[in-house]
Order: C-alpha cells, then sequence, then structure tokens
C-alpha cells in the first residue's frame, strides 16, 4: 500500500492490492485500511486476484457506504456499488464515504472514556447503549436494556475511582494475612461471646453485601466507575463472611444465635429502594457504626487473632462509608431538598423496627465479656463501661456524618439517636 497522494482523481495513489484474498478470508481490511488513509470524498485504487474479488468488493462497498467508481476507461457504471475494473491491472477505485452514509449512520455516541473529560459521564445514560463500553459508537438498533439506575445526579459520586483504586490496593487475603495460629484458647464463656458477636457479624455482611450487589445488578455499566467501587465492595463482604465464619469455627464451635429484631433491622434495608436512601442507612448509618465496633474489637478482644480481622475488616469498611458520603454528598449539592427524605428515611425506619427488641440482648453481653477479658466481677464491671463508651462513639460517629451532610445540629442529633439499635 502507497501512501500519502491527491487521491480524488481515478489515478488514486493510496492502493490496496489484495493478491489472492478473498473476502471470506478478511480482504476488507486492507480495503478498510487503506481508506482510512484517506478524506471522505477521496479515492483509493484496490487490485485483486480472488476469484469472484470484485464483485465482494462492490457488495462490501455498498454496506459500508462508500462508493466504487467507474474505470475511466470504459462506460460509466450505474451508481454507487458497481464494480469497475481496469483490465489492464485490474484496480477498481473506491471513493470514501462517510460513516453516516453506511451501517454506523446514526450511531449513538456515549461520552467519553476518561472521567476526568468535561463530557464524558453522561447525565442520563440512554436504554440502547447497553453494555457498550463508554465512549463507543453504538450502531443503531442495538437492543435496549432496562437499566433502573441510568441518571446520573442520583447515583453518581467524582470519587468512585479513587475508591475503587483505594480499595484494589487495600485487598487482602484471608489465608495471607491472618495468623490463623495466633488465638490463645480463652474461658468458655469468652470464646462463647466472641461466636456471638461474629454469628451477628456475618448476618449484617450478608445484608451489606446483598444491598450493593442488587443495585450493581441494576446500574447503567455506563457508569462504569461506580460499577467498579460497588463490585468490589461486594467482594470484601463476601471476605468479611468468610473470615467471621472461619473465626466461629477456630476452636470447632458452630454459629450462634439470630435474633427476629436483628433481621428485621436488616430486612429493612434490603427492601429500601432508593439507591442513595439505601446507600444512606447502610453505608453512612450502618457501616459507619459498624467501624466503630470493629474498632472496639481491635483494641478489646482478648485474642489476636480476632483483633487482626477486626483491623483488616474495619479499613475496608472505612472505605464503604466513604462511597456512600460521597455519592450523598454530590446528590446533596444538585438536590438539597433530598436531606427531608433521608432524614424521612430514618424516622420511618425507626418507628417500622418500634416493635422489635432491637439489639440482639446477647449481642450487647458477649461485647460486654470480650472487653471484660475474664468472666470476674471486676472485669465485667470494666468491659460494661467500655460498652457504654462504645455506644456513645457510635452516637458521636453518626452525628458527624450527619453534620457532614449538612444536616443541622438538633435535627443531627435526633436522627443519630434514632438509628436502629441493631447498629446497621
Ligand atoms: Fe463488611
Ligand atoms: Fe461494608
Amino acid at each position: 500500500m502507497e501512501q500519502h497522494a491527491n487521491n480524488d482523481t481515478p489515478n488514486a495513489r493510496v492502493r490496496a492490492d489484495l493478491e489472492h484474498l478473498g473476502f471470506d478470508a478478511g480482504a476488507h481490511l486492507l480495503v478498510k485500511l487503506a481508506l482510512g488513509q484517506v478524506e471522505v470524498g477521496q479515492c483509493i485504487a484496490v487490485r485483486g486476484q480472488a476469484p469472484g474479488w470484485q464483485a465482494q468488493l462492490a457488495s462490501w462497498c455498498r454496506a459500508q457506504g462508500h462508493a466504487v467508481l467507474p474505470a475511466p476507461d470504459r462506460e460509466p457504471a450505474t451508481g454507487t456499488g458497481t464494480a469497475s475494473t481496469n483490465h489492464a491491472n485490474d484496480t477498481v477505485l473506491v471513493r470514501k464515504g462517510s460513516a453516516q452514509a453506511g451501517r454506523w449512520r446514526g450511531a449513538a455516541h456515549t461520552g467519553h472514556s476518561d472521567p476526568r473529560d468535561e463530557h464524558a459521564v453522561a447525565a442520563q445514560a440512554l436504554p440502547a447503549w447497553g453494555l457498550a463500553a463508554r465512549g463507543a459508537a453504538v450502531e443503531a438498533g442495538s437492543p435496549a436494556f432496562d437499566f433502573r439506575l441510568a441518571d446520573k445526579a442520583q447515583l453518581w459520586t467524582d470519587s468512585a475511582a479513587d475508591l475503587y483504586a483505594q480499595a484494589v490496593a487495600a485487598q487482602w487475603s484471608a489465608d495471607r494475612d491472618i495468623d490463623w495460629d495466633d488465638a490463645p484458647a480463652l474461658p468458655g464463656a469468652i470464646e462463647d461471646a466472641i461466636v456471638q458477636i461474629m454469628t451477628y457479624m456475618v448476618e449484617n455482611e450478608n445484608a451489606a453485601l446483598i444491598v450493593p450487589a442488587r443495585f450493581l445488578g441494576q446500574l447503567h455499566p455506563h457508569y462504569r466507575e461506580l460499577q467498579a467501587a460497588l463490585a468490589i465492595q461486594v467482594a470484601d463482604e463476601a471476605r468479611h463472611i468468610d473470615v467471621f465464619t472461619r473465626r466461629i469455627r477456630r476452636h470447632g464451635r458452630e454459629p450462634a444465635l439470630s435474633t427476629a429484631g436483628g433481621q428485621a433491622s436488616l430486612k429493612s434495608l434490603l427492601d429500601e429502594p432508593d439507591f442513595s436512601v439505601a446507600g444512606f442507612l447502610l453505608s453512612v448509618l450502618g457501616e459507619g457504626t459498624f467501624v466503630n465496633l470493629l474498632q472496639f474489637l481491635q483494641t478489646e478482644a482478648p485474642d489476636p487473632l480476632t483483633r487482626q480481622i477486626a483491623r483488616l475488616a474495619a479499613r475496608d469498611e472505612a472505605r464503604h462509608v466513604a462511597l456512600g458520603m460521597s455519592h450523598l454528598l454530590y446528590r446533596l449539592e444538585r438536590e438539597p431538598d433530598f436531606r427531608h427524605r433521608l432524614a424521612r428515611a430514618v424516622e420511618q425506619r425507626h418507628d417500622a423496627l418500634a416493635g422489635t427488641a432491637g439489639l440482639n440482648e446477647e449481642v450487647f453481653d458477649a461485647l460486654i465479656l470480650v472487653a471484660a477479658g475474664d468472666p470476674n466481677p471486676a472485669a465485667i464491671a470494666r468491659g460494661a463501661a467500655r460498652v457504654q463508651q462504645l455506644m456513645r462513639d457510635m452516637a458521636a460517629g453518626r452525628y458527624a456524618k450527619l453534620i457532614r451532610l449538612g444536616f443541622g445540629r438538633d435535627e443531627a442529633g435526633q436522627l443519630a439517636a434514632l438509628h436502629t439499635r441493631n447498629f446497621m
């Protein structure tokens, strides 16, 4: 193929020599590459020797919107798509058409791949963009996909890409990063308490896995940074469920008690259909509170194994909280009245759960025993004081996040106090 020429005459200097390659074996690629070197309206010369190649070229050109020109030394052919040959050298001229003239007529443009580009991420992702990579041209006639979450204002955060990158860098392995042998036998009542707390945590983690996983399936893939952040969050929760279960089994125990009140509290998270409200209840208030619980276990648990697990899980949870917070800040900046909806969601959830016992009494007692480290009166008094401090830390953490989301002090105080007694 020769390059760079004045191509708008029959003496086109960009040439594609197909030799014996047929269109059933990829000859169109050579034609396409040659056309890529000229402007719309200019010509290339195509030569070939495979049987029937001219008819195949004409048919391909018709489909792509390019014109095959009459050879200068013959009668003019009747329009687009008629292969014309110069018998002297078996050369056909092809005039490049615009993409709009061919198969890509009406193709949809879908933003840009780099999220930092001002027009990269669309305010509304269209159903027919479907599964295409963001930035791709999508052929007209592609099927429409029913992604319920396709409105940027209701789902986006500019921090999604960074939080995903942080999550990738901070992934840990239950086998590599935890010393499962650093688990001395504890007094039976204390081991039972740890097993009860882990049992409770597994059911909370199940909610924390399922809620983002459901939204992930409804999210338009155009918003790929958020898709990635949610996907790795789901993977984090799967790892938490694994390590908490392995801690339960470390000394041969089975999971302990699961209460109706705890399950009712978590069910209300699964039942919330709005992405932002669910993120507020689960990630900001619930996982925010859970970070306090994990930090408590990281310092108070009597065995190094439980402390290690709590430390690693707390790090992940802090990221989940950050994703939820950054989305809510994004939405509230554009829709300040949405704050009322969030407040109402906390109140409604509180009312709906008022008839339940809230936190599993066994979990509360187990926290005291774990902080005590030993079932004797002085240790239990110390453990109870630490659990009281934990409750104050949790409420203060919720209050601080509500203030950051722009709630007034009074309302933030009330809402922090109305949060479910189940912690999550
Ligand atoms: Fe988790
Ligand atoms: Fe989480």
